[in-house]
């Protein structure tokens, strides 16, 4: 893997820990709890939903990109016995030899699959390694509006930390700027540390529109189960800024077998 095609923000592990809250475990845990394990985590980073499960004493596997981000999920993880392992592979291409309960995409992940072939081949993985009855969660945000028409030329904050190593205070701005024709929105982000010169990145994020995700999953074999607005599991309703989607494989055979009896079969 080409470090070009990481994210800046996915290069440094340590960083993204200070850059970011913590995800909703309590959601993940409910679901884990109801599925049971093996949980296969899509795009796991430095660890902060796969390890909370390890410790809740479920069996899980976290894949990744960047190989910085999987150091510090090892670093978090080292010397102690739980049941997580952590490996390095593309969520659009990944051949694991297990099948799994649940599979998360969690943490907006999706954003990432740049493409809808990305995505299709994402899926199209995901239901080779998932049990017949096995759920697949996706966590993603809905593209707003406000999002999308926002000024390319407007600083954001994005976060402010103090660094990992004690080098000073750090701010994260963004500056976006949305593509109609990909559905991508290219954020520049600049790392401001005090002292130093600034860092230019970029981390592209594809907009994924609610019945946009439904068609792609249901052209993918899977059927939605679930679908909520938020963490506390509400409808998904027309003022939602989150899809969460629980999905299980289509069982296309016995359909079609089903569907192309006759009438009077017995
Ligand atoms: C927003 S972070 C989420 C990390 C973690 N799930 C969390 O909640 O903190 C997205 C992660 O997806 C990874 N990623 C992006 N594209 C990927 C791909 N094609 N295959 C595997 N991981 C990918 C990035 O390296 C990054 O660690």
């Amino acid at each position: 893997m080409n470090i070009d095609d990481i994210d800046h923000i996915y290069r440094s592990g340590r960083h993204y820990d200070c850059l970011f809250g913590e995800p909703c475990m309590p959601f993940w845990l409910a679901l884990v709890k109801q599925s049971g394990a093996p949980v296969l985590e899509l795009g796991c980073g430095t660890g902060k939903v796969a390890i909370p499960i390890a410790e809740a004493g479920f069996e899980a596997v976290g894949i990744d990109l960047s190989e910085d981000m999987l150091r510090e999920a090892h670093r978090k993880t080292a010397g102690r016995d739980l049941p997580v392992h952590f490996q390095l592979e593309d969520m659009r291409s990944f051949m694991l030899d297990c099948k799994f309960s649940l599979i998360a995409l969690p943490s907006n992940n999706l954003s990432h699959l740049l493409t809808y072939q990305a995505a299709e081949a994402c899926f199209s993985r995901v239901a080779d390694h998932l049990e017949e009855d096995g759920v697949f969660v996706i966590d993603a945000f809905v593209p707003s509006l406000w999002l999308l028409t926002k000024n390319p030329d407007e600083d954001e904050i994005l976060s402010e930390y103090d660094d990992p190593d004690g080098k000073g205070r750090v701010s994260v701005v963004v500056r976006s700027l949305y593509e109609h024709n990909t559905q991508i929105r290219r954020n520049t982000t600049i790392q401001r540390t005090e002292g130093a010169p600034d860092v230019v990145g970029h981390l592209n994020m594809r907009m994924y529109f609610p019945q946009e995700l439904e068609a792609l999953l249901h052209y993918s074999g899977f059927e939605i189960s679930g679908k909520y607005g938020g963490y506390d599991k509400e409808p998904f309703s027309t003022t939602s800024s989150k899809q969460i989607i629980l999905a299980r494989k289509t069982n296309w055979p016995t359909k079609r077998l089903k569907s192309s009896q006759p009438a009077n079969a017995v």
